[in-house]
């Protein structure tokens, strides 16, 4: 793979890729709007509880009824342009020693290309018949924005960040969250100069008949073997939840270069670290995805089932388009409050970090 070291490969998705099966989109999708509005878990608030950052079609909107949104977009600001879809997760703020926060940019991930800011998108699945693509007005949510400690899946954890020492990825050698000793499922303990990069993975099976659920979570579930790995889709699925779908992926890297300098913000037993979720997680564990499905009819079917690979799809005759046009995908912020800035609390929280009564 060309964005992978052949280290990262050994044990994982290698021995899908010698079956000569395995499709795996891999591509950017630019920053659609940074906003404080959540259609999954808050339809119709505005302002939501917390800042999101959304990528993927212009129909992103407080309210998003569960029907087939790529016929509602204009535009995606994903290079597979027929992906209408919207994915979204919590932001990273910096805090400050004297309590002032600056939410950190994203910064296009390795082999990306010039994305304004955005994350990358993973579908992963066996190749021919082995996944069922996801139905108009399907969504789901993979995390718990709730959560303050390790989910205790280990090597198989759904959420991760891992630290880059360097610039230009140094120590990217590894899959990403499946060793603990590279990845952490809180934030890193260290400052970070080349960045930090947050990966998210969803379920792999579905009910085969719910769109959606109160929990966005009960209609998809993991293998019975358990949370499956970056990349590694072959486990059985339980009779509650039949149907394979692709594995969904999302990669976000946070742009720490100007930050980590600030080195007296960092403890150097790693119990005090300035990195917060937007939600005014200190611990990184509430980590969250959200997923609204809008690929234009059968275009993620026909990727999954001709062994696609990368950023492009000629065998499954899928579209594309450049980061020029992808970037100009935009929605405006339906919350109007500084989001660039610094700012003496977190948009929807007081300056202790908690939801103003
Ligand atoms: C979002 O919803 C509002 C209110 O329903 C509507 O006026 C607006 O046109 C919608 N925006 C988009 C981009 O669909
Ligand atoms: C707090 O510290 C940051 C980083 O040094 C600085 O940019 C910001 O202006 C400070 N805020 C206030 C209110 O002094």
């Amino acid at each position: 793979m060309f964005w992978l070291t052949a280290a990262a490969l050994a044990g994982v998705a290698q021995a899908q890729m010698q079956m000569g099966s395995l499709s795996m989109l891999r591509f950017g999708c630019a920053q659609t709007v940074i906003d404080r509005i959540d259609p999954l878990v808050d339809p119709g608030k505005i302002p939501s509880p917390h800042v999101h950052q959304v990528v993927g079609g212009d129909a992103f909107n407080a309210t998003m009824a569960s029907t087939d949104i790529s016929k509602l977009a204009k535009c995606t600001s994903c290079t597979f342009s027929e992906d209408f879809s919207n994915y979204w997760t919590a932001a990273i703020y910096y805090k400050a020693s004297n309590g002032s926060y600056k939410r950190i940019p994203q910064m296009p991930n390795q082999q990306i290309g010039d994305s304004n800011g955005g994350l990358t998108v993973y579908y992963t699945a066996m190749g021919k018949g082995s996944s069922t693509a996801f139905k108009p007005g399907f969504r789901m949510f993979s995390g718990d924005a709730a959560r303050r400690v390790p989910s205790g899946f280990g090597k198989n954890m759904q959420s991760c960040y891992r630290c880059f020492p360097g610039v230009n990825f140094q120590g990217n050698t590894m899959s990403p969250c499946m060793d603990p000793k590279i990845d952490s499922e809180g934030f890193p303990k260290t400052p970070c100069p080349g960045g930090i990069r947050s990966s998210v993975i969803f379920p792999l099976c579905w009910d085969g008949k719910n769109l959606d659920s109160p929990n966005h979570i009960d209609h998809v579930a993991h293998p019975e073997s358990g949370p499956a790995s970056f990349a590694v889709t072959t486990a059985k699925c339980p009779a509650s939840h039949p149907v394979k779908i692709p594995q969904v992926h999302l990669e976000i890297v946070w742009d720490t270069r100007n930050f980590a300098s600030i080195k007296e913000d960092w403890s150097a037993d790693g119990s005090k670290q300035p990195l917060v979720l937007s939600s005014g997680d200190e611990t990184g564990y509430g980590q969250h995805g959200d997923y609204v499905f809008g690929w234009e009819g059968d275009t993620l079917q026909r990727a999954m089932d001709n062994s696609c690979f990368g950023p492009t799809c000629p065998k499954g005759n899928l579209k594309t388009q450049t980061f020029a046009a992808a970037n100009k995908c935009t929605v405006k912020s339906a919350v109007h409050e500084e989001y660039d800035a610094w700012v003496d609390h977190l948009p929807g929280l007081d300056n202790m970090g908690n939801m103003p009564m």
